[in-house]
């Protein structure tokens, strides 16, 4: 009897304990390599701007290997909202079908854009030419992430939008707009694709020209896939040039590019973990997001490119054998191409042979967490050779000799999470809390990691 209390009172605490630590995941170091194939979800950017885009146009538009991750998910909703109609054939199959170019209706309550900086940056340049009202809302990470980028550019084209701590942050309303938007030209003070296309966005709907100029290019599929609608866009250099659009075109069909902000992942843990050969199906190799690739090769990886194809995007599969690193030098001008990989490549760089110095990285400060502190913070419990600069790191590599077991945060944030399982896996293993939130851009993620041992 005594025993059983006893026994009950141990699941009670073990269960209690698992529950404060966050959904703690263990992972076991991989000794015989990442090998055959990964076949690369949809990648997130497209997905968003598939779905938005779609629901702008009147006629039905089937969209393939869409990305079935709760960020995609909220633009979905918000999407519905709105008076979109989304269908799910299946896990990566929707059907859209849209109101057309003025279509779009007040929605009934507010909008949730959970962790979603994509949706709620875009939706906002979507909407501030509208004559309805929304609220947005969104989870504890977005509402601290800074929304006057977007406000300030979007209110110097006439748009009203409101926020918390003087238009700065999460809960936001855009006001119905009595009065058509006006083009502007926009100096963007930073390289942002949310920022450039909310703004190009709004510009659909403004009177005149709307020209936005980006320090360095980002990240270039709201361009590509506004020509695929018929949208008459003009670039020249780092400028770009929208007019106001009565009416979007849309194909009958989107397939989405693999994520290579996904198979970052891989393509990491396969250049740092010995007898790796994988290949990585169907990735998209747009060039404004191919900077891990150019870097990786710069720390001495062995990357080959196959079967190259041109969709929407080009796209091709990737095949990554196991190789030495050494260190390597990243600047500003890089920093758009891959601004998403910079807590995988730091894994890499703590493997790698000297030193690897980051600069010019001061937006990962504002990112799902601030990456940089979160990086520096507890990547170090593994191996303490990160240093934090204000705007990047100083990472001293030294091939895993000083790597020892720890239990470390991801912050809940899903690139942070998936860095760390690929830095336990290359070493000695590792336990992450709060690892659930891979779920926001890569839900089967650690399925997919359980496969190597
Ligand atoms: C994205 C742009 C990038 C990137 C984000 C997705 C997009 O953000 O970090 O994950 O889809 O436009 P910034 O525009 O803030 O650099």
């Amino acid at each position: 009897m005594c025993n059983s209390v006893i026994i009950i009172f141990k699941i009670k605490l073990a269960k209690e304990r698992f529950e404060a630590m966050g959904n703690l995941k263990k992972i076991q170091s991989i000794n015989s390599g990442i090998k055959g194939e990964i076949v690369i979800p949809g990648d997130k950017s497209v997905s968003h701007r598939s779905v938005m885009f779609a629901g702008l146009c009147d006629s039905e538009v089937k969209i393939t290997n869409f990305l079935h991750a709760a960020d995609c998910m909220s633009t979905v909703n918000c999407m519905r909202a709105l008076g979109v109609n989304v269908t799910e054939i299946d896990e990566q199959t929707l059907v859209v079908k849209g109101n057309g170019f003025h279509g779009l209706k007040e929605p009934e309550t507010i909008i949730d854009a959970g962790n979603s900086g994509t949706t709620l940056r875009l939706m906002m340049g979507i909407l501030s030419g509208q004559n309805f009202l929304t609220t947005f809302t969104g989870d504890a990470s977005l509402s601290r992430r800074p929304m006057q980028r977007v406000i300030n550019p979007l209110s110097k084209m006439g748009a009203k939008i409101v926020g918390r701590k003087e238009n700065k942050l999460l809960p936001i309303t855009v006001i119905p707009q009595k009065e058509s938007l006006k083009g502007i030209t926009y100096e963007m003070p930073m390289a942002s694709a949310q920022v450039k296309s909310a703004i190009l966005l709004a510009g659909m709907n403004a009177e005149g020209e709307t020209t936005v100029i980006e320090p360095y290019t980002s990240r270039d599929h709201t361009e590509r896939m506004l020509a695929g609608f018929g949208v008459n866009l003009k670039k020249s250099g780092t400028s770009i040039t929208i007019s106001k659009v009565d009416k979007m075109t849309a194909p009958q069909e989107i397939h989405v590019p693999g994520d290579i902000s996904s198979a970052a992942f891989w393509l990491v843990a396969a250049s740092i973990i010995e007898h790796s050969d994988v290949i990585l199906k169907d990735v998209g190799i747009n060039e404004t997001r191919t900077g891990i690739i150019d870097v990786l090769k710069a720390m001495g990886a062995d990357i080959e490119l196959i079967n190259i194809r041109n969709e929407v995007e080009p796209i091709a599969d990737i095949r990554v054998r196991y190789a030495k690193l050494h260190g390597t030098t990243l600047s500003a001008e890089i920093m758009p191409r891959l601004i998403d990989e910079i807590p995988i490549i730091a894994v890499a760089a703590m493997v790698a042979e000297g030193k690897t110095i980051i600069t010019g990285a001061g937006e990962l400060r504002v990112k799902e967490t601030d990456r940089l502190q979160v990086i520096t913070d507890e990547f170090n419990k593994v191996c303490p050779c990160i240093e934090a600069t204000e705007d990047g790191m100083i990472i001293t590599g030294n091939n895993k000799i000083n790597f020892k077991n720890a239990v470390c945060d991801s912050y809940d944030d899903h690139r942070i999470a998936m860095a760390l399982a690929i830095l336990g896996a290359s070493g000695v293993g590792l336990e992450i809390k709060n690892s659930e939130c891979v779920n926001i851009s890569y839900p089967e993620f650690y399925e997919i990691l359980a496969r190597f041992k």
